[in-house]
Formats: C-alpha cells, structure tokens, sequence
C-alpha cells in the first residue's frame, strides 16, 4: 500500500512478511522470537545495502588478476539497547566486518519519554555510514534520541532500521531528522493510550529476553 512518507522505504518480501507474521504472533516464544528478530534484521539488511557505494579494487584470482568492487567506507551498525542487540547479530551475518556501537535507551513507563543511560562509538563513527537498530518506532522519541547523538559525533550518513513502525514514530523522525531514511518491515495503524503500536508486536526487549 502506497504511503505519504518521503523517508520510509517499506522493504516487503514475502521471505519478510512470512516471518513477521510469526513474530508478531503472541504465541510465539522467546527462543524463536530472537531467532526470527535476527533473521528479519538480515533479510532487511540487504535491502538497505543496495544503495551503498563500492569502489573498485584490483584482486588476484586463483587464476589471473581482476577488478572487482568492495564496499568503500567503514560500516558501523548502533544498536538501541536493549531490543536492538537482538538484530545485530543477523546484521553481522551479512556485514562481519562492521563495528559495532552501542547506545541505551529505555522508556520511562508513564510518560514514554526517552531516558538514555550508556553510548559507546567507534572514536571514528562518523568516518562511514552508520546504521541504527531498534525493532521498535513507536513515539520516535528513543530513535530521534539516538539519532541526535549521533550527530552530535559528527555522523552524516545515517539510516535506521526497524520491524514494525508506527505513522507517529515515522513522522516524528521526518520532522526532528529528515534527512535520515527510515527502512521498516511494517507501517502498522496507530498508537495506543499507552504509546505501543497496534497491531504491533508487543514490548520487543521484554520478548527477546524473556522478561515480561
Ligand atoms: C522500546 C523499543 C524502542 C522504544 C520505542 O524500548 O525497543 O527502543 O521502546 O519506543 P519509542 O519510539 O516510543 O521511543 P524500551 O524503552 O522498551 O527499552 P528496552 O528495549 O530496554 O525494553
Ligand atoms: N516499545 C515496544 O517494545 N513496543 C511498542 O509497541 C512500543 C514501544
């Protein structure tokens, strides 16, 4: 289904749609919800690299010498702590040879305003592009959050990667970040009174660590 924001890309594969159908399924457990958390963050990642530059290089075949193309710049993926480290691993499948940094943030329970209580980057971060995780855009305040630290070290090239965005979440980062593209596996209806998304998928940390 078309959409009106200019920041989102909805990756949609059947591969994508398959899974999240079993992630968002309350019945699943917390074992197979981080297996297919992780699955999901690789099948996405693809996508996302798509439009990333390479350069050409010159490599020595069993056979002869040839050229061939490499992604130019260092890559460094950010994880939102804690439902965020749950993706990281699938996006490392596919990019091991990415850094990896970390910033926490938590939702205070009654207001739903970002709290963030740890960062640690790569000192270069803002050398190559950089991609955050969070499965979850609800109200956007912890990615816009994030975001704003990353640019505060210097970072330019940003992108965010998401499971299940809400058209809140979304416009709040086109508004505080527009420059910033948004690649989601799902735009669900709305908010709820207690700011989660509907349909949604539940609280993603508690899910992915067993601590609801
Ligand atoms: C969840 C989720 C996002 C945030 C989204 O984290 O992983 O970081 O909420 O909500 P927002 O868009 O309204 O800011 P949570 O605060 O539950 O922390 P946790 O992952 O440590 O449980
Ligand atoms: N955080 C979650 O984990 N899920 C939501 O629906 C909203 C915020």
């Amino acid at each position: 289904m078309p959409h009106r924001f200019p920041n989102l890309c909805l990756v949609r594969h059947p591969l994508i749609a398959h899974k999240l159908s079993f992630i968002r399924d309350r019945h699943t457990n917390t074992r197979d919800f981080r297996r297919l958390l992780s699955e999901i963050a690789a099948l996405m990642t693809y996508e996302v690299f798509r439009e990333f530059a390479t350069t050409s290089c010159e490599v020595e075949t069993p056979l002869e010498r040839t050229q061939a193309e490499r992604i130019a710049a260092p890559i460094t993926i950010v994880p939102v702590l804690r439902a965020g480290l749950g993706m990281t691993r699938g996006v490392l499948d596919l990019v091991p040879e990415a850094r990896v940094g970390h910033i926490g943030i938590r939702r205070d329970e009654s207001t739903a305003m970002p709290i963030g209580y740890y960062t640690k980057l790569p000192s270069d971060v803002s050398r190559g592009p950089v991609i955050l995780v969070d499965p979850m855009l609800a109200t956007g305040g912890s990615s816009s959050h994030a975001l704003s630290i990353l640019r505060g070290a210097g970072c330019s090239d940003l992108r965010l990667i998401c499971l299940v965005a809400s058209p809140e979440g979304v416009g709040r980062l086109l508004a505080d970040h527009p420059t910033v593209r948004i690649y989601a596996a799902a735009l669900d209806r709305e908010l709820d009174s207690n700011k989660y998304i509907r349909p949604g998928l539940g609280d993603a940390g508690d899910r992915t660590y067993g601590t609801a």
